[in-house]
C-alpha cells in the first residue's frame, strides 16, 4: 500500500485542529517538493502521528503558551526513506528516562497508558521502518520517523 505523506500529515493536523487550538500551539509544516510515496497504510501513519503529535501537545503544556512550537518535516533521505520529523518546544525528557519512552507501560503522565510510542515503534518498525529520538533537552524534542518509500506502482 503507498501512502502520500503529506496527505496524512494535513488530515492528522485537521484532526487535532481543535486540540491544538486550545492547548495554544503554533504549527508549522514543511515538506520537500516531489516525496516519495511510503510503504506503510494511511490509517496507520495517522495513529504514529497522532501519538507523537498527543505526546509534543502534552510536552508543551508546562512552557509558556507563546513557546509552544509544533514543527512537522517530510523530506526524502536520497536513498530508500522518507523522513518525518515532529518537533516539539516542551520541557524535554531527562536523560534517564530517555532509554525506556519506547518500552509499554512507560508513562510519566497521570492517566497515561505508556503505550502510545510502544505502538508507534513496532507499527513502523513492521514495516521496514524506524521510529527513533533525534535529540531532546530543555529546549524540545524531536522524533523521526524513517518509512522505506514504494517501489514502482505498477508492481502493487
Ligand atoms: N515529545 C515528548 N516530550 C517529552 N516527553 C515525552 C515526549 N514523548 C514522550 N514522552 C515521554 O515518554 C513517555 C511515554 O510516551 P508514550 O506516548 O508511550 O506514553 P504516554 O503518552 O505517557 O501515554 P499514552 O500514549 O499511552 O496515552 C511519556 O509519558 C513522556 O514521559
Ligand atoms: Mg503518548
Amino acid at each position: 500500500m503507498l501512502t502520500r505523506v503529506e496527505d496524512v500529515v494535513r488530515l492528522v493536523l485537521r484532526l487535532l485542529q481543535h486540540d491544538l487550538q486550545i492547548s495554544e500551539v503554533s504549527v508549522a509544516t514543511e515538506f520537500q517538493d516531489n516525496l516519495p510515496d511510503v510503504h506503510l497504510d494511511a490509517t496507520q501513519l495517522q495513529q504514529v502521528l497522532l501519538n507523537l503529535i498527543k505526546n509534543a501537545i502534552d510536552a508543551m503544556s508546562s512552557v509558556a503558551r507563546e513557546a509552544r512550537r509544533l514543527r512537522l518535516t517530510a523530506s526524502f533521505d536520497g536513498h530508500a526513506s522518507v523522513l518525518l520529523s515532529v518537533e516539539d518546544s516542551g520541557r524535554g525528557i531527562p536523560v534517564k528516562e530517555r532509554e525506556r519512552i519506547f518500552d509499554p507501560f512507560f508513562t510519566t503522565k497521570t492517566g497515561g497508558m505508556g503505550l502510545g510510542l510502544a505502538i508507534c515503534f513496532t507499527v513502523v518498525a513492521n514495516h521496514g521502518g524506524k521510529l527513533r529520538l533525534v535529540k531532546s533537552d530543555s529546549d524540545g524534542s524531536i522524533f523521526e520517523v524513517a518509512i522505506p518509500v514504494g517501489g514502482q506502482h505498477s508492481a502493487e
